[in-house]
């Protein structure tokens, strides 16, 4: 039987007007509701007035729900807070949730809105490049558990996402490294010749080019919509072999974001933006790959000078690679129980990742130690 998400295209729309049209988008894939707005302390300061005057010139009267932002926040005691100022300010079926801010946010608030009374629609408005050229799109919502990053979660199609590029003239430096990590992986996956001309723009994203950024994330957004579309609940590389090989499907997202999951959570060191752990996870990946025979060198080299440019993250944080491996080993691509193993995204070259199931056992391994301490045999 076909699946109809897959028929159904990811709604996304970027803009450049300080989200004074996110009123008529909203309304347009929604109609009339009765609408929250969820914001983050941050991005309220910076959008939030615009945000709900433009809501309010569309029709709707927005109750108010501010969240403190950042990935510590991002847990059930969170959500559970939320559903109860939800209930308490009688959200129903008829409601929906706008959610404005990074992807902390995005994914918190859309995680809520996947549950609430069986769930009720959310439109993402993701103000970091980061959650603009991922986060904010593609329906995984998601809080992290002590176990693990995101391990609790849903798949929640936002109605439409709304990236305005002018709300990230506020982000940080840093912040907008972390979203250079995600569209590089985003390039990579999209191939040439896309890749070779976002490069060339990489200096210009950063200095908040106007052209560049609605081109690029627009771009970016395309391509996640793409992958998506096709494998909306990463159900290709799931259960059979089939997956391993040729056919990622959604599972080619994950670049760079095995060991990006497990440095990000990882206790004992300076904290790493998603970004820069995903940045570190491609390099290790690209490494893997090499000792594995998956790519030729000249990859690791080809994306590494570009991840160099972009100022990311070089070197892997000094921290026992055991207490690595089981960080990588809890996360929840595992398969096959606690001895099974990882299905790692490998990068073969631009344009193209394979799947590698890699055992839990290899992972524990002198090998794996030793890309990781010394960067292999390079
Ligand atoms: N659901 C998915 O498919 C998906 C994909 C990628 C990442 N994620 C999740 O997204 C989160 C990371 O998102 P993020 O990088 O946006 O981090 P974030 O949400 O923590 O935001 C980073 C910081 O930027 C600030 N900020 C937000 N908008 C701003 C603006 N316009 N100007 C200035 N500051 C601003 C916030 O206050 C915060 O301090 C992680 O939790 C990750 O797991 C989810
Ligand atoms: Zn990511």
């Amino acid at each position: 039987m076909q699946d109809l998400a897959s028929t159904n295209p990811v709604k996304f729309v970027v803009t450049a007007d300080g989200l004074r049209s996110l009123g008529r988008h909203v309304h347009r894939a929604l109609g009339s509701r009765h609408v929250g707005l969820v914001v983050g302390r941050r991005a309220y300061k910076l959008a939030g007035k615009h945000s709900l005057s433009s809501l309010r010139k569309a029709g709707y009267d927005p109750v108010l729900f501010e969240l403190a932002e950042g990935e510590r926040y991002k847990t059930l005691t969170t959500v559970e807070s939320l559903w109860s100022r939800l209930l308490k300010s009688g959200f129903d079926r008829s409601s929906a949730l706008i959610a404005l801010g990074g992807g902390g946010i995005c994914d918190l608030a859309s995680f809520a809105a996947s549950t609430l009374q069986r769930g009720i629609p959310v439109v993402q408005v993701p103000t970091t490049l980061l959650s603009q050229v991922d986060a904010g799109l593609g329906g995984k919502t998601g809080i992290n558990h002590g176990a693990g990053k995101n391990l609790i979660g849903t798949f929640w199609r936002p109605s439409i996402s709304v990236m305005d590029i002018k709300v990230l003239d506020t982000l940080s430096d840093r912040q907008m490294r972390s979203g250079m990590a995600e569209m590089i992986k985003a390039a990579f996956l999209g191939g040439e010749p896309f890749w070779s001309r976002f490069i060339k723009r990489m200096e210009l994203i950063y200095s908040r080019d106007e052209k560049s950024l609605l081109w690029s994330v627009k771009k970016c957004c395309n391509i996640k919509a793409r992958v998506v579309t096709i494998d909306e609940r990463e159900t290709l590389a799931l259960g059979t072999e089939r997956g391993i090989g040729d056919e990622p499907g959604r599972v080619a997202l994950n670049f760079g974001h095995t060991l990006g999951h497990a440095l990000e959570l990882m206790p004992g060191i300076r904290r790493l933006t998603h970004g820069e752990a995903v940045a570190l996870g491609m390099r290790f990946a690209a490494r893997i790959a090499w000792e594995l025979g998956v790519c030729e060198i000249g990859l690791i080299k080809q994306l590494e000078e570009v991840l160099d440019r972009a100022k990311l993250p070089k070197h892997f944080p000094k921290v026992d690679w055991l207490d690595v491996a089981r960080a990588i080993t809890v996360d929840k691509k595992r398969r096959g129980g606690p001895k099974g193993y990882i299905l790692w995204v490998l990068p073969e070259r631009i344009g193209k990742v394979k799947l590698v199931p890699i055992s839990v056992q290899d992972i524990h391994s002198r090998r794996f130690r030793a890309v990781y301490e010394n960067g292999g045999k390079n």
